[in-house]
């Protein structure tokens, strides 16, 4: 499908047919395709828990403010974030495959290296949040519309009480939650939706008062 009519065709559904089951390797090619993200210094800290299971449902119905979705979509994907994404153990390991791989030579892998592990040093911990959302924000969107061109419909969902989600489901510090994805067959269009014109959201030389 052309990019564009991707773009306009996705929306969010949130009626699904409770019947359509995605298999594991579906599931598989449209979560490789989202790690094609980029992320800063190639960090990748997204996580996925995929949430199929009737029970861990219906435990985390009551916490998404009882969005129907949760129940009826395929699959729920959980998305958390890696703090430990942004520690140098990472940072390097990533840097010596890329290395091992021919993508660069040593001189460069050290100098990435270096520069990634720097760049995090004086992180505080909403610099860090920050950049987790910015990062795992770039593969939600990589998978709702590498869904969307699979024939799949999804919906982003922050509705959630983070505080009972963690406890509901013992997620560690290490973790930080950043959204639910709703992935199934959508029985009903979701309703259209309008968005702002350029003119209005674009500024020319000029930042914005
Ligand atoms: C960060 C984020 C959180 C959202 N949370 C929810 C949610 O909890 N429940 C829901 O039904 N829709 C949720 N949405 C969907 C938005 O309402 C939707 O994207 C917006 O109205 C534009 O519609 P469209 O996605 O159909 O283009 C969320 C979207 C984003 C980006």
């Amino acid at each position: 499908m052309d990019f564009t009519t991707l773009l306009k065709q996705r929306r969010s559904t949130r009626h699904f047919d409770p019947d359509a089951a995605i298999s594991n390797e579906e599931l598989h090619d449209l979560l490789a395709a989202a790690g094609l993200s980029p992320s800063g210094n190639n960090a990748q800290p997204w996580r996925c828990v995929v949430i199929t299971d009737s029970a861990w449902r219906e435990k985390l119905l009551p916490v998404a403010f009882n969005q129907q979705q949760v129940l009826t979509a395929s699959t729920v994907i959980l998305l958390l974030a890696d703090r430990e994404a942004y520690q140098a153990e990472n940072l390097t390991r990533i840097h010596q495959e890329e290395y091992e791989d021919g993508c660069f030579n040593e001189t460069v892998r050290d100098f990435l290296t270096q520069a990634a592990i720097g760049f995090y040093q004086p992180f505080q911990e909403t610099d860090t949040l920050k950049a987790l959302a910015l990062d795992c924000g770039l593969f939600a969107m990589s998978l709702m519309l590498a869904a969307e061109n699979a024939g799949w419909q999804t919906v982003p969902m922050t509705g959630y009480q983070p505080a009972l989600l963690r406890e509901a489901f013992a997620i560690p510090d290490r973790y930080a939650d950043i959204m639910l994805i709703a992935v199934g067959k959508g029985k009903q269009h979701g309703h259209r939706t309008l968005r702002r014109p350029v003119q209005e959201l674009v500024y020319w030389n000029t930042i914005p008062d």
